[in-house]
């Protein structure tokens, strides 16, 4: 288990306000005053009072039309964050290359799964923006169904080739030639967090890019001021700031990462890791994966970037 210490922060209140089962994705009823006896319990007062506030039904059991909107609206909150902060040209930046060494090395078709994909943001980004063409599938999969239904619909409307299907990040139906995600693996600790990375390390996966926040001595400080100035619900406000504290640190999460992927012919690495003095530029930074024998390709795509992969391995 990651060290004690840092579970004295979280769960955030979106990871207790909506259960599913899963095996089935089935979604569980949730007690608001379970949840609130929770926070209170865990000395966390702010938490309580908004899980507190959410609505209810006449047995004691969050609405769950009321919590998928919130949801939603958190969501598309979000996205206008990830716009901010450039957060698909940061991912491009290193997918492209990716992608680019993949294809001319023969491969024929790349499936290119974003595990948690919320809204969708990442994947209708890249079908927006990135130029791939037919040869890479895109797709996104969550286990909020209100989510990927926001997401086919705004897919829908923006005439995108992509699609977002609900799934179990642990338990994947189809599996990816390449994984990515963005701010997801913070909410998988201890066990949960090797897990997640073991499951995308079977035998179609050449890769993977997993965007995290990093987390820095000025992290907590800047989420406290961008969601405080930018993002209207409490719920945002309260799980940004604890995110950030939340966010694993490297070596737990490429330890975790490693001890996957090692013994499946994949390597790792985290890249572009921010200044110790002035983290400012860099707020996210992906662990990443690469199966042997492609990571000459992608490395000479990177040009001069490669130099800020740390050492592959
Ligand atoms: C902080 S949000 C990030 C959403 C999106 N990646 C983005 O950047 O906007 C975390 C997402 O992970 C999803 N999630 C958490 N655990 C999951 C699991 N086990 N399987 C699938 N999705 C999961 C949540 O439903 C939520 O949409």
């Amino acid at each position: 288990m990651q060290a004690e210490e840092d579970e004295r922060y979280g769960p955030e209140v979106t990871d207790l306000i909506i259960h599913y089962d899963p095996d089935t994705l089935e979604r569980g009823r949730v007690r608001r005053d379970v949840v609130v006896d929770f926070f209170e319990q865990s000395g966390n007062g702010q938490a309580a009072r908004i899980a507190g506030a959410l609505p209810v039904d006449s047995a004691g059991y969050y609405d769950e039309q009321a919590v998928d909107a919130l949801f939603v609206e958190v969501h598309t909150e979000l996205q206008r964050l990830h716009e901010e902060f450039l957060h698909g040209e940061r991912l491009l930046n290193v997918l492209a290359p990716l992608v680019d060494g993949l294809l001319e090395s023969g491969i024929e078709k790349l499936r290119v799964v974003d595990v948690g994909c919320g809204s969708g943001f990442v994947v209708r980004w890249l079908a927006a923006c990135a130029g791939f063409d037919e040869r890479v599938e895109l797709t996104g999969c969550d286990y909020n169904r209100a989510l990927i239904a926001a997401a086919n619909d705004a897919a829908r409307a923006e005439k995108l080739r992509c699609d977002f299907v609900i799934g179990n990040a642990f338990r994947l139906r189809e599996p990816a030639h390449v994984y990515l995600s963005m701010g997801v693996v913070h909410h998988f600790r201890g066990e949960d967090l090797e897990r997640f990375f073991a499951q995308q390390c079977g035998p179609e996966t050449l890769a993977f890019i997993h965007f995290d926040i990093a987390p820095t001595w000025l992290a907590p400080l800047g989420a406290w001021l961008f969601h405080v100035a930018r993002m209207r619900t409490a719920i945002a406000r309260h799980d940004g700031v604890l995110s950030t504290l939340r966010a694993h640190p490297d070596d737990v999460l490429l330890g975790a990462a490693r001890r996957a992927a090692a013994s499946r012919g994949i390597e790792t690495a985290l890249y572009g890791l921010p200044w110790r003095w002035l983290p400012i530029t860099r707020i996210i930074r992906p662990v990443v994966g690469i199966r042997g024998e492609y990571k000459a390709a992608w490395l000479s795509r990177m040009g001069a970037r490669a130099q800020l992969f740390e050492e592959f391995a």
